[in-house]
């Protein structure tokens, strides 16, 4: 064996890569659960890859085929019901762990220097893995697919001059048909995946140059002992690959409880609309997107101008990227931040949940007003953040990394 390895080592450095990304990365110790998520993401990321290829394989891209070859998977591909179960609910479960993977990164202000880049391709990610799920969405061509995409697809017609063009060129033809079908399919099997694969990569890439922040958001780095190691570091492996073992199996066992008993989710993750196939001459009643999308949605109808509304959920996520440079505080985190910033995340929160709880309902004058008001909170984080951060009464942080 250690021939083998020897040999391989001589061409290409594997054990070295290996000790220094797993075997001798140092961690910090104090990790939580909240650094479940990205491990999880990895593995979210994964399945759906893969069932992802075993789908295409009996999939169907065409307008006139698609509907039918789902059903046909679901019904007498051997096992293609749990394939296309552990597909859709991993898409779900995918925003689930972006979500909680993304408010860690809130709480414990993993997004402050020198962690800037990191953050931007976490972004970057979270703007291609929202691309990815719409234009699988289409995929299944029901109704809800179908209409769906026409309302999101028809918002780019709302900017001026060039609008029409580009609804135009992004359909492929004057309403979503086959064409549209075909190209959102080359980009979710294809195009899209790859791309995040690399961002992927690049992010972990950049993760290990500067290091993982921690609960107590300190630089484990700038306290080392005469070994040249990090005091309060310890090695990936063993201790955070048990830990993560760990995660994956307590997320398998709610991942398997959603995936065999209520793979769609009470409609949030598979909706009703979406069993009849798609029929250009009739909208259903009421259209909404996936739960994942719902917050930016609401955001979008909060707006009564369609251009301003496009501006504004544009806005919602584009904000998020300036995040490093919004937050002006040296505390990274919300252990030893001031009683205010704790109150802003906890808003915002509250904003965000709220948003998508509404933007998965009709739109009365009730429920817009309160997206309204929730659009407001959610602005007014980042706002806020900028404001009181500069001069934030933080308590001490501590030398060393605590429980
Ligand atoms: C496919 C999607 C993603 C994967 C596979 C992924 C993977 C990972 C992994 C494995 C880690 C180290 C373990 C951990 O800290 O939990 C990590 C850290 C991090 N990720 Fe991601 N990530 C993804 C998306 C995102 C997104 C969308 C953001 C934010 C916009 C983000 C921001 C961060 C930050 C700031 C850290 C460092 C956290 C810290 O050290 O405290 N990631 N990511």
């Amino acid at each position: 064996m250690k021939k083998v390895i020897d040999w391989i080592d001589e061409r290409i450095p594997m054990t070295a890569t290996y000790n220094k990304h797993v075997g001798q990365y140092p961690t910090p110790k104090n990790f939580n659960f909240w650094y479940f998520f990205g491990s999880l993401a990895l593995l979210v990321l994964v399945n759906q890859i893969l069932t992802g290829i075993w789908l295409t394989m009996n999939y169907v891209p065409s307008a006139e085929g698609a509907f039918a070859s789902v059903e046909y998977i679901m019904r007498d591909v051997e096992y293609g019901w749990l394939l296309r179960y552990m597909h859709s609910t991993g898409a779900s479960a995918f925003f689930v762990v972006i979500y909680l993977h993304m408010f860690r990164g809130v709480l414990y202000g993993s997004y402050q220097k020198p962690r800037e880049l990191l953050w931007i391709f976490g972004m970057l990610i979270f703007l291609v893995l929202m691309a990815e799920a719409f234009m699988g969405y289409l995929l299944p061509w029901g109704q809800m697919s179908y209409w769906g995409a026409q309302v999101i697809i028809s918002l780019f017609g709302a900017i001026p001059v060039i609008g029409d063009d580009l609804t135009l060129w992004i359909r492929g033809d004057y309403v979503v048909s086959g064409a549209t079908l075909n190209r959102f399919f080359a980009l979710h099997v294809i195009a899209l995946p790859l791309v995040l694969v690399v961002l992927v990569f690049l992010h972990i890439i950049a993760l290990h140059e500067v290091g993982s922040n921690n609960p107590d958001g300190i630089e484990i780095k700038k306290n080392k002992g005469p070994d040249g190691w990090p005091v309060d570091g310890i090695p990936f492996h063993p201790y955070y690959t048990v830990k993560d073992i760990f995660g994956t199996a307590a997320f398998l066992i709610v991942f398997c409880y959603v995936l065999f008993f209520m793979p769609e989710g009470g409609g949030y993750f598979l909706e009703p609309p979406n069993f009849e196939a798609a029929n250009p001459l009739k909208t259903p009643e009421h259209i909404a997107p996936v739960w994942y999308f719902t917050p930016f949605y609401a955001i979008l109808r909060a707006v009564p101008d369609k251009l301003f509304g496009v501006i504004g959920m544009g806005a919602a996520i584009v904000v998020l990227f300036f995040l490093p440079w919004l937050d002006r505080c040296k505390v990274k985190s919300v252990r030893y931040r001031s009683l205010v910033h704790k109150l802003n995340i906890a808003q915002f929160v509250v904003c965000f949940v709220a948003l998508g709880v509404l933007g998965a309902l009709p739109a009365g004058p009730v429920e817009t007003n309160l997206a309204r008001l929730f659009s407001l909170g959610y602005f007014g984080f980042f706002v806020l953040l900028f404001v009181y951060s500069k001069n934030e009464k933080c308590k001490p942080v501590p030398e060393r990394v605590t429980g």
